[in-house]
């Protein structure tokens, strides 16, 4: 990768990546404990097994890549031969991952795995939404509506 002056347009918009992508890491914490010590509703009995298989993977899957892709990216910048600083929001010095250092074997490989899986949440985003959009327009039941406080519920 080449060496960007930190005065670039490109270098700002690469802190400002890391910036929300280790914002998302962290508000994945919060949202973690909060999902374990409090329970959820359960999917429409209306739903058939596979239905439900596959919502659960899904969530599953959406808990491991909020962690897995904002720490692959935060190794890939630690193992980073250009040694750059992330400063996240312009004023808050964050350090590397405690114990990496630059290898360039490292940093290509996590590029790769980060590659990866973006592509894989872009996909289960689309069939995310593509189900979320199904039970409300055509099975027409409140799963979307309860992950929205101000919309309107039909049952309970
Ligand atoms: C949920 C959080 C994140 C998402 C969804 C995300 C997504 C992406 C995507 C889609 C790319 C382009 C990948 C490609 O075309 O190969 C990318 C590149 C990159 N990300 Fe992230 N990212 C996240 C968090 C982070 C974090 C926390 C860091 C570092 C602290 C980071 C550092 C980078 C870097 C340095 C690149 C450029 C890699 C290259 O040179 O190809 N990302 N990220
Ligand atoms: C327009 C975007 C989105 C829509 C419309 C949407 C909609 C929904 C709906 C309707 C549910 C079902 C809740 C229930 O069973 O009551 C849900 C659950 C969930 N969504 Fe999304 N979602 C979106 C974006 C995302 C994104 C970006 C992520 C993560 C990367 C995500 C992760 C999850 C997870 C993990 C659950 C399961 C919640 C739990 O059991 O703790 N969603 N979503």
């Amino acid at each position: 990768m080449e060496r960007l002056p930190p005065t670039s347009f490109k270098f700002e918009l690469y802190q400002w990546h890391k910036s929300f992508g280790i914002t998302i890491l962290l508000l994945s914490f919060a949202r973690l404990s909060w999902r374990l010590t409090h329970p959820v509703p359960n999917l429409p009995e209306t739903m058939k097994s596979w239905e439900k298989a596959a919502a659960r993977f899904t969530h599953i899957a959406f808990y491991f890549l909020i962690f897995a892709q904002p720490l692959v990216g935060w190794i890939m910048v630690s193992a980073s031969t250009l040694g750059i600083d992330t400063v996240l929001f312009k004023f808050i010095p964050w350090p590397h991952v405690p114990g990496i250092s630059p290898s360039e074997g490292l940093e290509d490989f996590m590029k790769q795995v980060h590659h990866f899986l973006a592509f894989s949440l872009i996909g289960l985003l689309v069939l995310h939404i593509g189900a979320a959009l199904k039970h409300h327009f055509v099975e027409r039941d409140d799963v979307l509506a309860r992950m929205i406080p101000m919309v309107k519920r039909k049952e309970s």
